[in-house]
Order: structure tokens, then sequence, then C-alpha cells
């Protein structure tokens, strides 16, 4: 949450931390601001509500261009969305300027003490304790890195901290504990950002932090410190997508590009598994094959949308490895003493490498002996980083705060974990495994014809647009894609939605049905389990009798449901660990339509912000 940028070098600062800004403003958009350094003094400008007001702010009190200057787009934590509460927050000599992600645990005896001193305290913010420490810090040391090592030793909790000193004006230091931060490297200039979107039109060269570090950026070069001041190791990385892919390229939404790349994203996840010999090859895996060969159990920790790709993952590995697979919430797992050791293999599966739940579940998972596989899409992010092995989604940078085709590649990961994992315990043969591979590579096409063939879809969802409730139902790998389907529509449409296993139907739910309720019902394939599919045309049939307008998503060629189906959605055959690849394409499609039939901002739907990383 909340998006950072900083940049020092010969551009207009403010220029390039206002781009940078808009890149970042799905990270959370309660409130904006900057500051900038120009002739040894500085400027700031901060303002409720999404970044356009601080542009219209302004446009009518223009500030200096200057050469270093920092900014920040705020998810509110301590505070409500206003403009004292917006960052930067200043000292109260207006010399130093300090934006924050996170949240610091101790500022209230921070504050406290500061007041003490004479301090006066403008914000109800966590952060604005730092920039009056910095100052302290700053009068004796007059180094504004050193200030910041000093401060960060009394902080606790999660941050990143970017900061600027007007006695210093072609520095920008920052710090990280937790919270990401990522430094972008330029010819004569420097960046620092929460994520590479923020400055990949400027560098594709950047470097990680790590754990507890301070970096300071000038011109011509960055320096790397622990909290100490000891030098720190960083690794550097090329950035291998470009500006392009962080633009809208035509598309109302971000989100609706999104899932036009899905295909795309679903191949370029795949490619390069197969080597020479037939083998699945996960080359970033970094886990042992003896470790893998002995694991008595699995067990899959994430968030959101990403333990729904975990749900799913769980049917297709304990059916291919014979392994035991719990899935977790990661906000769960790690405060009910899970039983762990060597011998489980934990997955982290995570988008962006830095929801907090997840990133503390793995590291309660490595103290207790586990091995965790990081399943991510984001480079140089946290969680793959303290992870023992990763394996990482191709999706492209995902802006939009729904994830789409970011669920869709953590299903290829896992199905490929799953195989591989296969592979190495001998529980499947290298042309079934091959098989499977062909099978999805084939999906990435059948994805495409479904988004072909949605505007029956969105004509649905617009009609749908006064109901107040929506019910998702299936059974199977249908069952997480309805727990999908109903996330989708509460997050972006703002209505009342719930998923069910459709089994669960008469123990329950059914009570819920009433006159022309939508219901959204995921069919399994007739063909495989047909067991299951004969049950849930039951369960159509049940709801239906009731007064359900019923919403069907089924497989081409499946008859047996068009009797019962008010709406039908015809989906391409696939084989049936594979259906959800397909079947929960036509639901985001119908969530995207309904929030804007609705009125509802997709990109950036109230309340939320793309990355959560507070607990
Ligand atoms: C829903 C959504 C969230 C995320 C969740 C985990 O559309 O985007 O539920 O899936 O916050 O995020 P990551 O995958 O980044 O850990």
């Amino acid at each position: 949450m909340c998006g950072i940028v900083g940049y020092v070098g010969g551009q207009s600062a403010l220029d390039v931390v206002i781009a940078g800004l808009r890149r970042l403003e799905y990270r959370g958009y309660d409130s904006a601001g900057v500051a900038v350094l120009s002739d040894g003094s500085m400027a700031a400008a901060k303002k409720a509500g999404k970044l356009v007001n601080l542009e219209k702010e302004l446009d009518g009190r223009p500030l200096p261009t200057g050469s270093a200057g920092i900014g920040h787009t705020r998810w509110a934590t301590h505070g409500g969305p206003t403009d004292a509460n917006a960052h930067p927050h200043l000292d109260n000599a207006g010399r130093v300027a300090v934006v924050h992600n996170g949240i610091i645990e101790n500022f209230a005896p921070l504050r406290a003490e500061l007041a003490e001193r004479g301090h006066t305290l403008e914000s109800e913010t966590d952060t604005e304790v730092v920039s009056h420490l910095l100052a302290e810090e700053f009068s004796s040391c007059g180094d504004l890195a050193e200030a910041m090592r000093l401060v960060c030793r009394r902080l606790e909790g999660a941050f990143t901290l970017v900061a600027v000193h007007a006695d210093q004006p072609d520095v920008v230091v920052g710090a990280r504990r937790n919270s990401p931060l990522v430094v972008g490297v330029g010819e004569g200039e420097a960046f620092l950002a929460s994520d590479v979107a923020a400055f990949i039109a400027h560098t594709r060269s950047a470097i990680e932090l790590g754990q507890d570090q301070v970096v300071e950026l000038r011109r011509d070069g960055v320096t790397v410190t622990d909290f100490d001041g000891a030098p720190a190791d960083v690794r550097s990385y090329h950035v291998d997508w470009d500006a392009s892919a962080a633009e809208k390229g035509g598309y109302d939404y971000f989100m609706l590009k999104e899932i036009a790349e899905q295909p795309k994203a679903v191949a370029d996840t795949l490619l390069g598994r197969i080597d020479g010999g037939g083998s699945l090859r996960l080359d970033e895996l970094r886990i042992p094959d003896a470790v893998l060969r002995e694991a008595h159990k699995v067990v899959i920790v994430a968030c959101g949308t990403a333990f729904h790709a975990g749900l799913i993952a769980k049917y297709a590995i304990e059916h291919w490895t014979r392994v035991p697979c719990e899935v977790e919430l990661a906000s769960e797992f790690r405060y009910r003493d899970p039983i762990l050791d060597q011998r489980t293999l934990v997955i982290a599966i995570s988008q962006s490498g830095e929801t907090m739940d997840t990133l503390m579940a793995l590291r309660h998972a490595r103290a207790q002996g586990a091995r965790v596989l990081a399943v991510c899409n984001t480079n140089g992010s946290t969680i793959p980083r303290e992870s023992d092995g990763v394996l990482y989604t191709h999706a492209g940078p995902e802006v939009a705060v729904a994830s789409t085709k970011a669920f869709l590649t953590q299903l290829v990961a896992v199905y490929l974990l799953a195989l591989y994992l296969g592979q190495v315990r001998g529980t499947k043969w290298g042309d079934e495994i091959r098989s499977v591979v062909r099978d999805l590579a084939r999906i990435a096409d059948d994805v495409d014809r479904v988004l072909e063939t949605m505007e029956p879809v969105r004509e649905l969802a617009r009609s749908l647009a006064d109901k107040d409730t929506v019910l998702f139902l299936g059974r199977h790998v249908g069952y997480p894609v309805a727990l999908e389907g109903a996330l989708k529509l509460k997050e972006l449409a703002y209505m009342h939605a719930e998923g069910f296993a459709a089994g669960e139907l008469k123990h329950g739910p059914i009570a819920l049905i009433e006159e022309d309720l939508p219901v959204v019902v995921v069919v399994p394939s007739p063909r495989g389990r047909s067991v299951l599919h004969d049950k849930i045309v039951s369960n159509i049939q049940e709801i239906r009798a009731r007064g359900a307008r019923t919403i069907v998503i089924a497989e081409e060629g499946d008859e047996a449901v068009t009797p019962y189906a008010d709406h039908l959605i015809r989906i391409p055959a696939t084989p049936v660990l594979l259906q959800p690849m397909v079947s929960t394409v036509p639901l985001q499609v119908f969530a995207c339509e309904l929030a804007t039939a609705r009125g509802n901002e997709v990109d950036q739907p109230r309340n939320l912000a793309k990355s959560v990383t507070v607990e």
C-alpha cells in the first residue's frame, strides 16, 4: 500500500516524480503529495484524493522543478484521507521532507517524546515523527543517510521511508524494512520507487534493496548500507518489460487490457518449461529434487485471488502426486500454530511478492524449518527473495487493483509445480506430463476464444446493474472459481456476492434463493467425473424451482444444462482439472462490466489498494 517515488538527476524532479506517481496510483489513492529541492530550499504540495487533485493544485500554484524530489500516493492507515495527513511530512523548520509506506508501531511514544522536546506535530499520522527525528539527527551529524540510519534503528514495524533535506540538495535517501523499495540506476540520475513501473520509462537497470538497508542516491551513484552503516550486498537486475507494458494501450481500463492479455500471459508463463529430453524444467526452483521427493505434506499460503489459485492447486497436487495438500489464508496460518517440519513444502502464492500476511506466513514457515517456494509475478520483490525457491509467473505488470491475468498465470505455475512434483516423485510419466503441458498451451487459444464471445456476458451484466445480490455456485475445481467470481463482483461492483460449494446448498445457502435472484453456476465437465456434473445439474434445477435466475457456465456440447439455464455462457471443453483457466474469464468480464454499469471506478475500487503491505 502507498506508492513512493524519489528522484535525483538532470531532469525536472517534479515532472519525473509526478509521472512516477501516476504509475503507482494503483497502490493507494487517498491522497498524493510531492516535495522538491531547488536552490537550497524545499517546496512541497499535497492534496487529499486522487493524484489529479494534486495536479490541479500544482497548476494553480506551481512548484520549482528542482533536481531532487520525492512523491507519495497514499492508502490511509493512521489518520483519515485529509490534506494534513497526506505525505510528504515536513519538520517544523520545513527543511526535511519524508514519505512513508507501512506502519511505525512505536510512533506514539516517539511522538510524546518529540512533543516534550518542543516539536509541534500537525497530522494524525505515524509518519510525521520521522521527519522530526531526522531533523534532529541531521542537525548533529549533517548527513541525511547517517541521520536515516540512526532514526531507523529506533523505529519498530514495517516501513519504507524516502527523504530529502534542503541542506543536501543532490541527495535522496531511502530506507527499507519489510515494505518494497527498488532503486533505478540511470545515466547521471537515479530513482527510488515502490515498484519499477515508476521509473521504467527512464531506465530498466534496477537494484533490489534488502531488509534493513539504507540507500543514498546521488547523480553519480548509489550507496547501500545496513542500518549500522556497514556496506550491504545488493542484487542488480534488468527489468524485462518496457514502459508500454504499464500503459493502457487504448483500453478504457487497465483491467480490460489485462483481461485481454491473458492468452499471452499464459503462453509466456509456459515458455521454455520442457527441456530437450522432454522433461519438465523449472530453472528458478532452487529446491533440490531430493527435498521435493522427501516432502510429506504441501501447505499453500496466500490471500484473496492468489488464495483461490491455491485452492485449485490442491486438486491438482493431490490428484497428480498423492501428497496431502492444505491451503490456508496467510493471515490465519501463522496465528494458529500450524504443524510444520523440514519435510513440509510451503508454497506462497503472491502476484506482488509484497503481501505482508503472506510474507509473515512464509517467515513463520521457514522459522519452523519448512522449505518455502514462492509463486510470484514480481522480480526483485520480498517474497521470492526470502523464499528457498521461486517459480515466476510471466504475466507482466498487473496494474488494475482486481487481479485477472496474474490469477491465470498462477494457475499455470501451480499446475507446472504439481507436474514437477509428480515427475521427481515418479507419480507421473513423462508422456503424461507433456500431454498436460500441451493441454495448457492449447488453453491460451481457448482463453482467446472465450474473450471473443463475451458480448452476451456484458449485456447480461448491464441488465443486472440494479440487483443487490449475486450468488455463485461450483463443484470440485469450479468451487474456487465460484469464490473468485464472487470476490471480483464484491470488489468491483460493490454488490453482495457469495460463492458456495454447490453441495453445501441444502445445508443452508438455499434459504437465500428468492424470485429472480441471479445465481451463477460453474458446471464441471460432463466428461471426466460425470457424477459431479449430474449432481450440479440437479442443483441448478433445485434453485430454479425456487425462483432463481440461473446463469450457467458450461462446456460447449454440454446439452444437459440447456433446459435449466436462463442464461447460458459457453466455454471450450478442457481437461477437468484445467477448466478454471477458461471458466474464470467470463466472471472477470461480468464483474468489470457490472462495475462500469454501476458507475464504479474499475481500476481503483473504493477502499482497496493493489498491494496489501500491512497486516
Ligand atoms: C483481488 C485481488 C486481491 C489479491 C490479494 C493478494 O482481485 O487482487 O485479493 O489477490 O491481495 O495479492 P498478492 O497476489 O499480490 O499477494
